[in-house]
């Protein structure tokens, strides 16, 4: 029965993202624009500023593979997987349009992985996992695939988080295409990204949503140790986690965590656009 379900959602996920590759590239998009883009997210920068330089890194659900391409820039490494093919056939023609010799892009599902145990530095996974039947088992499988010592960082959508584009997803189902000033991204987005975007926050087949106390029970199952989680769930804790992301930082207690969690329903961080937060651990 689980195997079956696993099934239609990976079936119905790898059409969505076959139509809609995310988040797609606009017709001006050079290695300028994509560092450009990428130092305007703190996370992103700070990632790329702290991973050293001979790192073998995996990004699984790369999409079109900004994050894998960009990073490629300054590291040794970087391999970019994703089931969808049309997204990494955008993904590998940037690559070679701009000679980008250190990414690499391969179709692969996280749940049938094609590497061997403890290939990689650091494993990178943004958005990916709430897409799939069983978030709490992609994450083992790519602890597996991460040295000891390594590092694992997960994005994924937030219970709470999540709320105002729930609430947004129900308006667009009476207003579809109109409306858009509810979110703001839209307005900034040329207009093959701005479909892509609108697709994948609202109408989506399959998402599930998360809140940080229940990654660093899986953290504590599969033996990983939290490092720090963006947004933090203390109070006071920095939105958008600022640098040192693989330095450790404070979890937040059970009752403090549950009210910086449910804060999170009215926030709106950088990284928090679409209801997201990231979790980082170590493996020991
Ligand atoms: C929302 S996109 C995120 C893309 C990219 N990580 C980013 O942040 O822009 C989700 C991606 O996960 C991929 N995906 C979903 N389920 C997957 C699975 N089981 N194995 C590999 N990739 C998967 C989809 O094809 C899609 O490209």
């Amino acid at each position: 029965m689980i195997e079956s379900n696993r099934e239609d959602v990976l079936i119905e996920v790898k059409k969505f993202y076959e139509k809609t590759p995310f988040p797609n590239y606009s017709e001006f998009y050079d290695v300028a624009t994509l560092i450009d883009k990428a130092r305007k997210s703190i996370f992103i920068k700070s990632l790329n500023d702290e991973i050293p330089f001979g790192a073998k890194i995996l990004e699984a659900g790369c999409g079109t593979g900004q994050l894998s391409n960009y990073l490629s820039v300054g590291h040794g490494m970087v391999v970019g997987t994703d089931i969808s093919m049309n997204s990494l056939v955008l993904a590998q023609d940037f690559k070679e349009n701009f000679g980008l010799s250190r990414a690499h892009f391969l179709q692969m599902n996280i749940f049938r992985p094609c590497f061997r145990a403890e290939s990689f530095d650091v494993v990178v996974s943004n958005g990916v996992l709430h897409h799939t039947s069983d978030p709490k088992e992609g994450l083992r499988i790519l602890a597996t695939l991460t040295r000891k010592s390594g590092y694992l960082v997960i994005g994924l959508y937030h219970r709470f988080g999540r709320l105002m584009t729930d609430l947004r997803r129900l308006i667009y189902q009476y207003y579809s295409g109109r409306l858009t000033f509810l979110d703001h991204r839209l307005s900034r987005l040329n207009e093959k990204q701005r479909r892509a975007w609108f697709l994948d926050q609202y109408r989506n087949p399959h998402e599930s949503k998360h809140t940080i106390k229940e990654v660093c029970g899986w953290l504590e199952e599969f033996d990983l140790v939290f490092r720090k989680s963006i947004p933090g769930n203390y109070f006071g804790s920095l939105t958008d986690g600022g640098t040192s992301l693989f330095k450790k930082n404070r979890m937040g207690g059970t009752y403090e965590s549950t009210l910086v969690e449910l804060s999170f329903a009215f926030r709106r961080s950088q990284i928090q656009e679409g209801g997201f937060f990231v979790v980082i651990a170590q493996k020991t």
